[in-house]
């Protein structure tokens, strides 16, 4: 009988080794190595057409002769979902879905399933009896004749089943789950996740099907599995919120077919997911008049303008080194604003701690939004508020300067439109800027001293 090869493989990164080790010389993580079986090489993957021999091999084409259906997309009722897909869903792409457990994706997937009505949908689950996403779609309180649910594990049966069905999109919950027989190892270890993918990008390249994969992720925020199945899929969706809090972002953070800063926005309601249309309301609404350390950004989140809510804390440090601490925006960021604060403008913030949150639990990135940070710090500070109608659209640099942003006439647009009365941008901005066309009122500054001089005034 033939020795069976077994190697070590990293759980994490998915590098492979001979002999066990404590710590990934890749990823340089501890106590992740598996010992699993590796398939027998002459083994092909496992054919989604019934007929193993037969299938096509492919011939070069020259390129102009290659049809283009880049238009070609199924656009669902999600407007969320088409946003971060980049139009809609694109035929024969392989999408993968992260997130948390309990954030709600299997509860995404059956909402695409039941709105699809004219759409064949089979959605296989290896989490949940048929049963238990019965319960869940009448609890969502949509019904589709053409959804199929399939409780089932193996690829081999699904492949039987999807020959069967023929589904027009092709739902897995989870890849973790799932197992080939292929390989020997258990469900859910590299390998198999890895094979497992495999096939169901041969299938979804071959027949043109969109294939939409859950993923769990790990404790670290990271796809659990190695990130060769980030490189496998054509998109990769990260749906995370905090679970206490009612709203779910839906971030691309890799996409063949589109941008990658999208964001699709749910709430979560008794009755399912709903699109928030509007983000910038939501974040904005629950807002005091008057409250000091409170400041409004105008941010820009892929192609969507989005109003943000700064809002810090600063207090008498009561121990030797102040507390820093930041949610939502990034602190070494928070730090440098800080220092710029305390140089250039001359407030003492060395000696307090701060505390800053973008409210709504939303992380941003983008540098336009530091004049808002410098703005609620100085407000916090000062335990003097700014009007609530004030918005602001500029990055901080390290001589204080007011810079300019990209995209400035949507970010005053959006503010205008939420019914703001003034935006502070940077005088820099205004080039090729007609404020009249704005009813909301446009000031330009160029430092940061002159800013607080108006508003502390
Ligand atoms: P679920 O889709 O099962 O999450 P995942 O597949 O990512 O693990 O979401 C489960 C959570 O969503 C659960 O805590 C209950 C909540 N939920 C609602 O609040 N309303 C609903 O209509 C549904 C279906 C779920
Ligand atoms: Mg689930």
């Amino acid at each position: 009988m033939a020795k069976i090869k077994t190697v070590y493989v990293c759980q994490n990164c998915g590098v492979q080794s001979a002999k066990w080790v404590g710590k990934c010389n890749s990823c340089n993580e501890w106590n992740t190595y598996v010992e699993e079986q590796v398939g027998t090489p002459e083994k092909e993957l496992t054919n989604w057409r019934e007929n193993d021999s037969k299938s096509p091999t492919s011939k070069p084409i020259r390129l102009n002769e290659i049809e283009s259906n880049s238009e070609k997309r199924i656009v669902t009722y999600d407007k969320e979902l088409n946003r971060v897909l980049g139009g809609g869903i694109v035929y024969g792409s392989l999408v993968l879905i992260g997130g948390e457990p309990g954030i709600g994706k299997s509860t995404l997937m059956l909402q695409l399933a039941l709105s699809s009505k004219r759409l064949k949908v089979l959605y296989v689950s290896g989490e949940e009896s048929q049963q238990q996403i019965k319960m869940r779609a009448q609890r969502i309180g949509q019904s589709s004749d053409n959804c199929f649910i399939l409780a089932e594990t193996s690829t081999q049966h699904i492949f039987t089943q999807i020959r069967e069905i023929q589904p027009d999109i092709l739902v897995i919950d989870s890849i973790q789950t799932l197992h080939t027989p292929r390989i020997e190892s258990a469900a859910g270890s590299v390998s198999q996740v890895r094979e497992c993918t495999a096939e169901l990008l041969k299938f979804a390249k071959e027949s043109n099907t969109p294939v939409f994969l859950v993923g769990h992720i790990t404790k670290e925020g990271s796809l659990a599995g190695p990130k060769v199945l980030e490189h496998m899929v054509d998109t990769v969706l990260q749906f995370e919120g905090d679970r206490h809090l009612a709203y779910r972002i839906l971030r691309t953070v890799k996409n063949r077919f589109g941008s990658t800063s999208e964001l699709g926005i749910y709430e979560m309601q008794s009755t399912g997911l709903r699109e928030v249309s509007n983000p910038s309301e939501i974040l904005i609404s629950q807002r005091e008049a008057d409250s000091p350390g409170v400041a409004i950004g105008a941010s820009i989140e892929g192609n969507r303008p989005l109003l943000i809510e700064i809002q810090s804390l600063v207090s008498t440090a009561s121990y030797g080194t102040p507390q820093r601490s930041s949610t939502g925006f990034d602190a070494k960021r928070l730090n440098m604003l800080l220092a710029v604060l305390e140089k250039r403008g001359g407030f003492r913030l060395s000696s307090q701690d701060v505390f800053l949150n973008v409210a709504g639990g939303i992380k941003i990135e983008e540098p336009a939004i530091d004049l808002a940070v410098c703005a609620s710090l100085v407000s916090g500070l000062h335990d003097a508020p700014i009007s609530d109608k004030t918005a602001f659209a500029a990055e901080v640099g390290l001589g204080g300067e007011v810079r300019a942003v990209n995209r400035i006439d949507n970010r005053i647009s959006e503010a205008e439109k939420l019914g703001f009365t003034e935006i502070f941008i940077s005088k820099y901005n205004m080039k090729g800027l007609d404020p009249k066309k704005y009813e909301i009122k446009i000031r330009p500054f160029s430092r940061l001293t002159d800013v607080f001089e108006e508003l502390l005034s």
